[in-house]
């Protein structure tokens, strides 16, 4: 039996066919069924690709961009499976491609995802730059990219998609058309992967298995421990959150982990309430069975909706609705279904909710067994009411006892230096997160370098986080200088910005002698600002001018010694 959607759109591609694209239709989907592709029309993409062994494909170059590893296991499986398929195959990480051979490229497949909002994985960063100067002439190349991304993000696949949209205007032809990955990725790798094992596969081989399973390994843990840092009358609530691990869980300082919130169980009440439906209603979700009240608490985006999901619901049901993010209950009482049977097409609708990522401010020295975040419970206004970012607000209401479950997000390129190097870790707010997990570190592995933190929040009064802890890491040498600022301080140290250029000329001092610069924390308008800091620091003190102060610290971070973990 045909699904009903899967029949709509195979009725609607057919509509909008010809002749020879039906014929061509036909036997690719009779060639996926069963293992043979038949009569590819002349203009299609896989003309130019040698099928069925008749000029089999005998080399292909796998380029993976990645930020948390999806992208590199999905690429090393490829490989591992076109290498079985007698390919001769090249894997490489995206970071290390040399771009002046991708013209020399017969066959390249990249599987690539998208960080930030919209960019591309860090490390990708000169690959994905090279590929949108437009510099490279691919005509002799054939491409396919995977996109990996998340539909809770306006920009989805946003990397892909460009990425895609480049090799084609630099002459590449495309193998397949791009295919876009939400974060349950597998069906569409494995077919992705089929599709591309049809293409170079020769008539005797049989196709290799896809095995390709979600990258994120996910562990428990449970909350032993949330505390508000900030004393009464302050202006921020930023929680610290100690979990004990039930699983097994390796990280290194400067690592996150990723966390899939909640939502709040009066939201999901109110939602069903108002669809009239059972809440132990059973209800379908991608390819899984769920109870109508559980998807929604714990699977599906119901705040804050996406203007991309909105412009769906305003398809569906006909109104004419404004172009505003609005909370799916706001939705429904506004712009009421007209029956069950839209209700749950509505549901179908929902993204799922994304993970966010917590770096994390325990040391696995100091600190085995356990996992600690410091979390601000992000205000956001709404209706001029305040309300709190999704997943800040769940864990800030955690109790001792929950629950959660937490994957690991390695930050390979934000690390703990090496032991005798000297540190200087700016790092306001929640950006104190990574340098107390490295100064604990240091502390009981006795390392010989220096650590310098510069810290600020609003209020010394209130808002001095870890207090007695950088106290005593001051007191018995652990920590060599710690400077503070404070937004609403009597001193004229309002920024961590301001306490940087005061300390300038040491500071200078510190970075001749090899020290690490590492920031932590709000990436705008902290991060530029300390940014701009260090470039005027490295004019004053050092002899440089603009254009040589911006080489010298684009050298720093080419040789590891300066990081950024900004959000
Ligand atoms: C590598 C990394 C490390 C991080 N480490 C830390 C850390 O150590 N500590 C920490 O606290 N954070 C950290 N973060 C940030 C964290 O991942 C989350 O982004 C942050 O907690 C906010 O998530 P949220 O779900 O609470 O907010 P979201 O619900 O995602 O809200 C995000 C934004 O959407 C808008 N919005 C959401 N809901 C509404 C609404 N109802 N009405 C109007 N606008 C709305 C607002 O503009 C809001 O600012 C880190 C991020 C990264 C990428
Ligand atoms: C902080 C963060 C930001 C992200 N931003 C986007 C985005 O803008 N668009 C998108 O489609 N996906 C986004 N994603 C989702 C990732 O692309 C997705 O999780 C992907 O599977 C990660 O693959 P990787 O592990 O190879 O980096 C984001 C994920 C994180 C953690």
């Amino acid at each position: 039996m045909i699904r009903e959607n899967i029949k709509q759109r195979i009725t609607e591609l057919a509509r909008q066919s010809n002749r020879d694209e039906l014929l061509w239709i036909s036997g690719y989907v009779a060639g996926l069924a069963g293992g043979h592709i038949a009569h590819p029309a002349a203009d299609s993409p896989l003309m130019d690709m040698p099928v069925n062994g008749s000029a089999a494909i005998t080399t292909a170059t796998v380029i993976y961009g990645t930020e948390t590893g999806n992208a590199k296991k999905i690429a090393t499986q490829v490989a591992a499976l076109l290498k079985q398929q007698k390919i001769v195959v090249k894997l490489v990480d995206a970071a290390q491609y040399k771009v002046e051979n991708l013209a020399k490229e017969k066959n390249l497949l990249i599987i690539i995802s998208t960080q930030g909002d919209g960019e591309p994985p860090l490390a990708a960063k000169p690959f994905y730059d090279y590929l949108k100067s437009g510099t490279a002439a691919l005509h002799g190349t054939n491409y396919a990219v995977l996109a990996l991304g998340s539909t809770a993000y306006p920009l989805f696949c946003q990397t892909g998609i460009e990425v895609d949209e480049w090799l084609k205007r630099s002459g590449a032809k495309a193998l397949l058309p791009l295919v876009k990955c939400d974060e349950d990725f597998d069906a569409e790798v494995n077919t992705w992967i089929a599709d591309l094992q049809q293409l170079t596969r020769s008539a005797a081989q049989p196709a290799a298995q896809t095995v390709v399973k979600k990258g994120k390994a996910k562990v428990r843990a449970e909350v032993t421990f949330n505390i508000l840092l900030n004393d009464e009358g302050s202006r921020r609530q930023t929680h610290h959150i100690e979990l004990k691990l039930l699983d097994q869980f390796a990280y290194t300082p400067g690592d996150a982990v990723g966390i899939y919130p909640h939502n709040s169980a009066h939201a999901v009440q109110q939602i069903i309430a108002l669809s009239g439906m059972a809440a132990d209603y059973a209800i379908r979700y991608k390819e899984e069975e769920y109870v109508l009240s559980d998807l929604l608490r714990y699977k599906l985006c119901i705040v804050h909706l996406s203007l991309r999901t909105i412009d769906k619901y305003a398809t569906l049901t006909g109104y004419d609705i404004p172009e505003t993010r609005m909370d799916l209950y706001d939705l429904l009482r506004i712009y009421p279904v007209k029956n069950t049977e839209q209700f749950i097409a509505a549901v179908g609708l929902l993204d799922a909710i994304a993970p966010r990522l917590y770096t994390l401010s325990s040391s696995p020295a100091a600190h085995e067994g356990e996992l600690h975040l410091t979390v601000l419970r992000l205000p956001v206004m709404h209706e001029e009411k305040t309300n709190y970012g999704l997943c800040s607000d769940y864990l800030s209401q955690l109790e001792a006892g929950t629950v959660v479950d937490v994957f690991l997000h390695q930050h390979k390129h934000f690390q703990l230096p090496p032991h005798h190097a000297d540190i200087v870790m700016i790092g306001p707010g929640t950006g104190i997160a990574p340098f107390r997990s490295f100064i604990a570190e240091r502390d009981v592995a006795g390392a010989s370098g220096k650590n310098w933190l510069f810290f600020g929040e609003k209020d010394f009064v209130t808002d001095f986080y870890y207090q007695t802890e950088l106290q005593a890491w001051h007191d018995t040498g652990v920590l060599h200088n710690i400077d503070l600022a404070w937004e609403h301080g009597p001193g004229e140290i309002k920024t961590v910005t301001d306490a940087l250029l005061l300390q300038a000329e040491e500071l200078w001092q510190w970075i001749n002698s090899g020290a690490y610069i590492m920031i932590s924390g709000e990436k705008d308008p902290m991060s530029k600002a300390v940014e701009d800091a260090l470039l005027t620091i490295a004019q004053q003190q050092g002899g440089h001018d603009e254009a040589s102060a911006a080489l010298w610290l684009k050298q720093l971070s080419k040789e590891g010694r300066y990081a950024k973990d900004v959000y």
